[in-house]
């Protein structure tokens, strides 16, 4: 038999995938909220597949819970760094994850949150509510626009380039880019110029993160990286909390170092509501709903559940993170 363990209540279509695979026995936590930690752990227990999201944290200690009859991870997320991949596979165990589907879904979100951020919307619909509308200023609630702007994509994965792809018909002028290589191939229908992290901090107007979380991009937006950002510019981040400091983005932002924020990530997830980055009339901060379509998340939930079925009957997945 196939026993799985999946750690959340997701979109019905994906869950039925599993019930209605011959040999497969779900165990499900049916909650939206996360499965406690004590009850990831049980839940694992023997299972041979699992099914998580990226706010379970795979470690050791959910491995060794697990036992060695584990075979299949699959998450319902592209980003992979709630999984410790060293362990996962000295233990042999095969990853599935949700690329592509998703694409399109962040990278709108990318371009909304980047719209609202230095368009200040949720400030202007405020004063629509609160009477401070008074009536058409010359000088009110101006923000900056993308036409003749340099943008500074931070990853040009799959992301980075549907937001870049997005973006360009605003009028942007030079795209940027930086990564761990050039991305020629990648680069081209944008034009965009391969920069150092500095550069591209130096010049954009606009930056945009849609890197993946690892030990390289970890608190890569630093004191030194805003420092160096124009005061007019505005930083984006919808990819991992963890790849600001978060400190330092605050003093920029307070400081009038750079002009405005938006990020769709933070670190914690949630933020506590009494966080000092709320406090703040320039920060736009949205609770991690990149891929938050209806269809985008029957698409992954459906996915995540046919890659955990591959991997359980030793098929190839329809997308499995090679190890
Ligand atoms: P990809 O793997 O296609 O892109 C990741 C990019 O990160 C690559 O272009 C890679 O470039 C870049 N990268 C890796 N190391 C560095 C580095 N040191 N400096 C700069 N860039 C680097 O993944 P996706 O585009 O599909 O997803 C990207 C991330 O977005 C996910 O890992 C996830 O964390 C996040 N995400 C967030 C969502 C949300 O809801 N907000 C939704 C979906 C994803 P290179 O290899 O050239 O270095
Ligand atoms: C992911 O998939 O990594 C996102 O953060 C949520 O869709």
């Amino acid at each position: 038999a196939m026993s799985v363990f999946v750690t959340r209540r997701i979109p019905a279509e994906g869950l039925r995938v599993l019930s209605q695979a011959s040999g497969c026995q779900v165990q499900l936590w049916d909650s939206e909220e996360p499965v406690p930690r004590s009850e990831l752990l049980s839940g694992v227990s023997g299972k041979r597949g699992l099914l998580c999201l990226l706010s379970d944290r795979i470690d050791r200690q959910v491995l060794d819970a697990a036992g060695p009859s584990l075979k299949v991870i699959s998450t319902m997320s592209v980003g992979f760094d709630h999984l410790a991949l060293e362990e996962i596979k000295k233990r042999g165990i095969r990853v599935g994850y949700t690329p592509d589907v998703l694409t399109d879904a962040t990278a709108e979100l990318s371009v909304a949150l980047l719209l609202a951020t230095c368009r200040r919307l949720p400030e202007a619909v405020e004063q629509v509510k609160n009477g401070g509308w008074t009536t058409w200023k010359p000088l009110w609630m101006c923000g900056c626009g993308l036409s003749d702007s340099t943008v500074g994509i931070i990853g040009l994965g799959r992301i980075g380039q549907a937001v870049a792809r997005r973006l360009k018909p605003f009028g942007v002028k030079k795209f940027l880019y930086t990564g761990s290589r050039p991305r020629p191939d990648c680069a081209a229908e944008f034009e965009a110029e391969f920069v150092p992290l500095t550069r591209l901090a130096e010049e954009s107007d606009f930056v945009v993160v849609t890197c993946a979380l690892t030990p390289a991009t970890q608190g890569m937006c630093n004191k030194d990286f805003f420092s160096r950002m124009k005061k007019t510019s505005v930083f984006i981040n919808t990819s991992r909390g963890a790849v600001v400091n978060q400190e330092a983005l605050y003093d920029a932002l307070v400081h009038g170092q750079i002009a405005a924020a938006g990020l769709d990530v933070t670190t914690p997830e949630p933020l506590p509501t009494d966080h000092p980055l709320l406090s703040l009339k320039n920060c736009v901060i949205l609770p991690h709903v990149g891929s938050a379509t209806y269809a985008t998340r029957t698409t992954m939930a459906v996915l995540a559940a046919n890659n955990l079925l591959a991997g359980l009957r030793g098929e190839p997945m329809p997308h499995e993170l090679l190890l």
